[in-house]
């Protein structure tokens, strides 16, 4: 038998998954880090805690399967997309990754818009300029800390920072690449006319691989370190959500996902670069060679339910404790106890400003409707359902551009409640499904390490005999006409508040 390693470098951790060549999870770890936000709107972490993560999470995996290590042929990573990572000359990381959330450089977007043009950026990049890209970071660094731009040799994104300690290869692939605003996404390379036009220099990129190619083998150092061979071979990866769209099957056009990490995103698999003229979502390269996915992106999905529990109902942190059920669970139980609608409550979920469809750094949360009866359940309730609605903008954009999102799956920390998954189908008006795998980023970046190794042909016929169907939660009709009511008014508060969140940025 042989054996794959799926590294999932998320926001809150980093969990590495040994699977077996039929997909089978053989043996699982994670490891948790911080994320800093030193101001309002501002997400930093700290690259070392990733590399740190792998490290720690590969060697226990490699331990706890008891193994023969060198029947283990190859690793692929799947990153959380956007972050800045510098190094200087001697690849020491220059300063804290500005990570995917973060929204500090509105001015830079404007700048980038004025030097490239807002069409050729939406012809080579498929995206009007975002805060949450790497370019807009790389040029921020440049206007506000010229010191540690003056250092900076090399520019890579998260897990191509980890890749690099891995195996000491610069490399990238296409799919997390598509999210620097550097590529261009139709010619699957880097763009010569936005490096130009931004003044960045070309040879601090590195290498742009197709997500199942090998970019190298780990380094001796690393072998010693963690028991693998040093002939394990690492391939391209992809960024995390085109690793979930392998690890959930979505690899052929019509079929589509919904993720509920700490972003949410509503993804659909493309033959060709489709791309909406209000870049509301993104048009991205997948990780299956030759082909495309467009994305709506909610900022603060999972985090809003992370950022209540953690803030205003800890309880359920004692309960875990004192239960061993997890706090979501717990949470998911009592919110499925609450009625459709949380009794007149909604959430907006901008917590870390918005994505899709407003492209706005400057909005924040908000509860409406606030009454002397709403419980701590309610306003858990109207956050799940908040997220949910945010996810609804992402479907509709993508029904407007006429993608089919019927064979929508369900994958993501907050898909594991069978409540939020009902809540999605109930507002998409068509059923959901999950997979029986629960480690789609993982597998999915474990199956293009398996194509790298030769131990499948490719990735579309190794998700077809690896990825099986699991449940299916189907709409309910009347839940969906309340829900298209409760999108209105959703809808309707963000355009009256619009103003507001621009008065309360610049308070
Ligand atoms: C996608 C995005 C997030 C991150 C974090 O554009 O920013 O989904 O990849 O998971």
């Amino acid at each position: 038998m042989k054996y794959l390693l799926g590294v999932d470098l998320g926001t809150s951790a980093t969990k590495t998954v040994m699977f077996d060549e039929n997909g089978q999870v053989v043996a699982s770890v994670s490891q948790e880090y911080p994320l800093y936000q030193p101001e309002n709107g501002w997400a930093e972490q700290d690259p070392h805690d990733w590399y740190e993560a792998t490290e720690k999470t590969i060697r226990a995996v490699v331990e706890k399967s008891g193994v023969n290590a060198s029947d283990v042929k190859g690793i692929g990573i799947s990153g959380q997309m956007h972050g800045l990572v510098m190094l200087d000359k001697d690849n020491e990381v220059i300063r804290p990754s500005i990570i995917w959330c973060d929204q500090r450089t509105g001015e830079e977007c404007k700048e980038i818009t004025a030097r490239v043009g807002l069409d050729r950026l939406m012809a080579i990049t498929a995206n009007p300029a975002l805060t949450g890209f790497t370019a807009s970071k790389i040029l921020w660094v440049r206007n506000h800390e010229p010191k540690n731009y003056a250092r900076c040799r090399h520019i890579l994104l998260p897990k191509d920072y980890v890749r690099f300690r891995l195996t000491g290869v610069y490399a990238t692939d296409v799919s997390d690449a598509s999210g620097m605003q550097l590529l261009d996404i139709p010619h699957r390379c880097w763009s010569e006319e936005i490096l130009q036009k931004l003044e960045i220099d070309p040879e601090w990129l590195p290498r742009v691989y197709e997500s199942p190619e090998v970019t190298g083998c780990i380094t001796p150092e690393f072998a010693a370190k963690t028991g693998l061979s040093p002939q394990t071979v690492v391939v391209g990866g992809a960024g995390d959500n085109a690793a979930a769209a392998v690890g959930t099957g979505v690899v052929r056009e019509g079929r589509a996902f919904t993720t509920i990490g700490t972003s949410g995103v509503v993804f659909a698999h493309m033959n060709q670069p489709n791309i909406d003229p209000k870049g509301r979502v993104h048009t991205f390269c997948c990780a299956v060679p030759g082909a495309w996915h467009v994305m709506g992106v909610t900022q603060a999905a999972g985090l809003s339910l992370h950022w209540f529990r953690d803030t205003l109902a800890e309880c359920y942190k004692q309960k875990e404790e004192e239960t061993g059920i997890d706090s979501y669970a717990l949470i998911s139980s009592d919110v499925g106890k609450v009625p459709r609608g949380s009794r007149r409550l909604l959430y907006l979920p901008y917590l870390m400003g918005e994505r899709t469809p407003h492209l706005n750094p400057n909005c924040r949360g908000v509860f409406f409707g606030l009454s002397a009866i709403h419980t701590k359940q309610d306003m858990l309730r109207a956050v799940m359902e908040g997220v949910s609605y945010s996810l609804r903008d992402c479907q509709q954009i993508l029904q407007e551009m006429n993608v089919n999102t019927k064979a929508m799956m369900a994958c993501g920390g907050g898909a594991r409640s069978n409540v939020w998954r009902q809540m999605l189908a109930d507002m998409y008006g068509c059923p959901v499904q999950t997979i029986k795998s629960k480690e789609g980023p993982a597998l999915g970046a474990a199956i293009l390490a398996g194509v790298g190794a030769g131990i499948f042909p490719d990735v579309v016929s190794a998700c077809e005999s690896l990825i099986e169907p699991d449940t299916t939660c189907k709409p309910d009709a009347a839940a969906h006409v309340y829900y298209e009511k409760g999108h209105q008014l959703y809808q309707k508060l963000y355009r009256q508040l619009k103003d507001s969140f621009d008065d309360l940025a610049s308070l």
